[in-house]
């Protein structure tokens, strides 16, 4: 696949009513008409949310390459923190959905327990690390592909794990950056991470539809 249309797919994730990535003019035109109806103030934030014209976007995600700088930098606390907000981000994934806990070794623990678990502290931390693989690379779309198709494929090969299941870490993710990130947090940190998170577990999503028809072929053939 080439990297432009990569980049489409990538795009079309957060634009998913669209077939063509989200062009700066379209935000403009939908701002102009909403300036009728809301207050410059609103506007300016609104904008301030999209590449300008003259930035340069990072192929994998519709991130300027500044807003892309500011998200790794903000990243750093979670990476100085990466023991305790894995644990956290399995903790709060669990919290939201008690089921996935049968899917892991450590799931026979108790909360308490949990916290204390040094099997979690060592899985949460190599989640967290991965994502920071990911972060990494961010501006290479051909590299970025294959490693989110090997950390795919390694879920597809777990018994019992279903497609879209994904999308389960989303919330207890921006809710575990936020409580990591402390006061600290700001409103335009939680859209960079929310972008970044969205557009990765799209792409996951996308990778394991395809690999788990891959999968159900080659055990329909056996
Ligand atoms: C951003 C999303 C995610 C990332 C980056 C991620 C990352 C990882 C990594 C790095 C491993 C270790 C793989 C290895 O054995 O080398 C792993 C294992 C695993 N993941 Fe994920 N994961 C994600 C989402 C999920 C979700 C949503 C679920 C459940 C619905 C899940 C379930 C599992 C399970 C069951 C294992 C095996 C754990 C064990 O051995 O006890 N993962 N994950």
């Amino acid at each position: 696949m080439s990297s432009q249309s990569n980049r489409v797919v990538f795009h079309d994730s957060i634009e998913r009513k669209e077939h063509r990535p989200c062009q700066v003019n379209d935000v403009q035109n939908i701002c102009t008409v909403l300036e009728k109806i809301k207050n410059r103030e609103e506007i300016n934030l609104l904008l301030s949310r999209f590449p300008k014209p003259f930035e340069q976007t990072i192929p994998t995600i519709p991130l300027s390459i500044h807003q892309k700088y500011c998200m790794c930098v903000s990243w750093r606390k979670i990476m100085d923190n990466k023991e305790v907000t894995g644990v956290r981000l399995f903790i709060n994934l669990f919290n939201e959905k008690p089921d996935l806990k049968n899917l892991f070794r450590f799931g026979n623990l108790s909360d308490e327990d949990l916290e204390k678990s040094d099997h979690l502290k060592k899985h949460g931390s190599i989640v967290i690390s991965a994502i920071d693989s990911v972060l990494c690379l961010l501006e290479d779309n051909h590299e970025l592909n294959e490693v989110l198709s090997k950390l795919t494929e390694k879920h597809v090969k777990i018994p019992g794990f279903k497609e879209g299941w994904f999308w389960m870490i989303e919330s207890p993710f921006l809710k575990t950056v936020q409580e990591t990130m402390g006061d600290d947090y700001t409103s335009e940190q939680e859209y960079l991470f929310r972008i970044m998170i969205h557009s990765v577990l799209q792409v996951m999503n996308d990778i394991c539809h395809l690999q788990m028809k891959e999968k159900d072929k080659k055990e329909f053939r056996s």
